[in-house]
């Protein structure tokens, strides 16, 4: 403001100042520089006295309602007034929530409805990534550390014995639970169109989480692990074409040495190999896989229109109340 007034200032002074004491004469120039400096310093003076009560007029207002100030407009970006808009804003700006949809059927989300399985099943999940991961810390895929790292976690590291129990118990939990899932979905016809995709994506999820289970039992390197995967990969030996003793398998030229069985457990018997495979397997290959099918799995969910849910029910006790939610303030 005082710039604008008096540009000279803005220049310096030196420059300027210089030049007219040399073409006017020293009296003159003296005095020209004397006025301009008083003019600066007065607009100064001004400026301090119009600007700094508007800015402490505005610092109280901003402590008086916090909403109005300007870092707070800058974080969040709209009103908090109870309107459909400013609720569906409220998830659509929000880093963590814009994943989930701003609207959904009340209706479909009850426990009653989906009995939470999917969820439950997911945080499952990641309960078992979890603590996997800290096992890790102490576990070897070796014939001669697996069961003794067992026997440290459990007797001598510390939350050793919860630590192995919460995963084991969260893996059996996951699946009760995934097929209890797979029931509710079937029971509420969920499966039918336009979700015949998504209900093939689970049905290979159900899959992924019986492998994770499976590969999971052989790393103790007990004898319940060893005879466990001994018998299930004895099955493999029947497997139509892949398998030795599967139907065409001698024809394909299939030996124990060669077939299905032979890949899983890199080996013809249950051993090293199979440890260390089991190990892979269940720590890096399932988990992976499954991770990416769970995100394609609740893309889907929102794709198809959000869970089936079923038709809108409204209690008589309802039916006289006015409606709350969003559609209730913005009608
Ligand atoms: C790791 C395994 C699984 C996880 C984490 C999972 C998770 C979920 C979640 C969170 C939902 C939202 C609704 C709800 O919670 O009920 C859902 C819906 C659905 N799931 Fe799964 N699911 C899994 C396995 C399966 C299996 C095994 C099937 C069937 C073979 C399946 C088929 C479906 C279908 C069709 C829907 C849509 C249901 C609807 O719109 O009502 N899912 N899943």
């Amino acid at each position: 403001m005082a710039d604008e007034k008096n540009p000279s200032r803005g220049n310096g002074g030196g420059a300027n100042g210089g030049s007219n004491v040399g073409s006017n004469g020293g009296k003159t120039g003296k005095v020209g520089l004397v006025e301009r400096v008083s003019t600066g310093v007065k607009d100064d003076i001004h400026a301090l006295k119009t600007d700094i009560p508007s800015k402490a007029k505005e610092q109280i207002e901003g402590l008086k309602d916090p909403t109005k100030t300007q870092v707070y407009t800058s974080i969040f970006r709209h009103k908090h007034d109870d309107t459909p808009r400013n609720r569906a804003l409220g998830v659509l700006s929000n880093v963590f929530l814009h994943l989930h949809p701003a609207k959904i059927n009340r209706d479909a989300v009850r426990y009653s409805y989906t009995w939470g399985m999917g969820g439950i099943t997911f945080y499952l999940f990641i309960i078992l990534t979890y603590t996997g991961v800290l096992l890790m810390f102490y576990y070897h895929p070796s014939k001669v550390q697996a069961f003794r790292d067992v026997l440290y976690l459990e007797h001598d590291v510390p939350f050793g014995k919860i630590l192995r129990n919460m995963h084991r118990w969260a893996a059996h939990l996951m699946v009760i639970a995934v097929w209890l899932h797979m029931f509710r979905v079937f029971l509420t016809g969920s499966y039918k169109k336009p979700r015949e995709f998504n209900w093939n994506i689970g049905v290979l999820l159900l899959v992924f989480t019986l492998l994770l289970s499976f590969t999971g039992y052989l790393l103790p390197d007990d004898q319940l692990g060893f005879w466990a995967v001994t018998v299930g990969t004895n099955m493999a030996r029947a497997t139509p074409l892949l398998g030795h003793e599967g139907p065409f398998g001698s024809m394909l030229g299939m030996t124990p040495y060669n077939d299905v069985r032979f890949g899983l457990l890199g080996g013809s018997i249950v051993d090293a190999n199979a440890l260390l495979r089991s190990y892979i397997w269940h720590c890096i290959g399932i988990p992976i896989v499954a991770s990416v099918l769970m995100i394609v799995h609740f893309w889907r969910v929102r794709k198809d229109g959000g869970i089936s849910g079923p038709a809108p029910v409204m209690l008589e006790a309802e039916a006289d109340k006015p409606r709350r939610g969003p559609k209730a303030a913005g009608e």
